[in-house]
């Protein structure tokens, strides 16, 4: 048996709910899960309830993560069609980032106003990512933004062929872009959704199989820098309604997933980590402390059971699949966390990466 080891792997894309929203999934629940599927640390998006918009409820979220949390995490600031640029001085020296939503999704934040966003580049202060939420022809209307201020801008869950060409070409052009894709845009096409009913339904929707092509091929050749789990748990009784919510839980499947792509020959260990753990940890500036890491054995494959995650709802698209690579041990600052069975860290253990001065070190 020879364990892969990979160095502080990071999710910079995750919806852990909490607050408001604890019936779906808690703090606790989720960094547990992120723990089990490997990860040293998960950045949280804004669209919650309530949503991260201000001072009061950015210091709910900080408050309630520091109690919970068992891995390291950083949250983000959420954009708010109210024009909310007047807070951003204020909160960005303890939030990972500024998120975006161009388009429609789960949650109440969308910025559609493309002067609003022209203020809202102006006003994030240079030296935070600011990830975007943008589909389709949204994409050239920010890549003209980053070209206009030089703002680094992470594109989450590219999910297009067409997509793909537009930030090919702005990646050639030199802009500082990063850019996400999630397993389920790569493992799952729209021909998938009879099956799976609402437990295929997310925004971005899934695509065809040419556009997953598209996405594999950007993977492959480097042009894709993060797989995000995009992870975001809701009940059963949420996905089975008339009207299913947008989202899929993957912290627990995303690195088993992309060691099915290893043992397919169609990643290298090298570019797994690099995708889960070092290009992440360049994008948003963090050095995993001594003693970070994780153990996986690429080799071992299993089938997923939903019954055998820890995310709270219990179920994944991913089902019935048989994947490699199950994580044996995750260390953080030289504790082990996750023995490949128990999480053996205490609610509060974790820590927030960008809690101020040096705080991301
Ligand atoms: O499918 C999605 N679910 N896409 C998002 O952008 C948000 C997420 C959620 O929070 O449920
Ligand atoms: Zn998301």
């Amino acid at each position: 048996m020879t364990l892969l080891t990979i160095p502080g792997m990071v999710d910079p894309h995750v919806h852990l709910r909490g607050l408001d929203w604890s019936h779906k999934a808690t703090f606790a629940s989720e960094t547990a899960a992120a723990l089990a599927g490997g990860y040293w640390a998960v950045l949280d998006m804004p669209n919650t309830p309530p949503p991260t918009i201000d001072r009061p409820a950015l210091a709910r979220k900080l408050a309630a993560l520091g109690e919970e949390a068992v891995c390291d995490w950083g949250v983000y600031f959420g954009a708010s069609q109210a024009d909310n640029t007047a807070e951003f001085a204020a909160v960005s020296g303890t939030v990972c980032g500024l998120k975006i939503y161009n388009n429609a999704t789960t949650g109440t934040l969308l910025v559609e106003d493309q002067a609003l966003r022209e203020r809202i580049y102006a006003a994030w202060p240079a030296g935070r990512v600011i990830a975007v939420h943008a589909e389709g022809e949204t994409i050239p209307r920010i890549l003209e933004l980053v070209r206009r201020t030089g703002k680094h801008t992470h594109f989450c869950h590219v999910s297009t062929a067409e997509e793909i060409g537009y930030l090919r070409a702005a990646r050639a052009e030199g802009l500082p872009i990063s850019i996400g894709v999630t397993p389920h845009h790569l493992y799952l096409t729209e021909d998938d959704l009879p099956r799976l009913g609402g437990f295929g339904w997310m925004k971005p929707e899934l695509k065809t199989r040419m556009d997953v092509e598209a996405l594999w091929a950007a993977v492959a050749d480097g042009l894709v820098d993060v797989i995000e789990s995009d992870h975001a748990p809701h009940t059963v009784a949420e996905k089975t309604a008339p009207q299913p919510a947008f989202g899929v839980p993957g912290l627990e499947t995303t690195l088993p997933l992309l060691g099915l792509a290893v043992h397919e020959g169609r990643l290298s260990e090298a570019r797994l980590v690099e995708l889960v753990a070092l290009n992440p940890q360049r994008i948003f500036g963090l050095h995993p402390p001594e003693g970070t890491y994780t153990r996986v054995d690429l080799a071992d494959s299993f089938v997923i059971i939903p019954a055998n995650l820890r995310t709270a709802p219990g179920w994944s698209p991913f089902a019935g699949m048989r994947v490699y690579g199950r994580v044996r041990e995750v260390w953080i600052r030289g504790r082990l966390v996750f023995d490949g069975t128990q999480v053996l860290a205490e609610p509060g253990s974790g820590r927030n990466l960008f809690g101020g001065e040096g705080a991301a070190g």
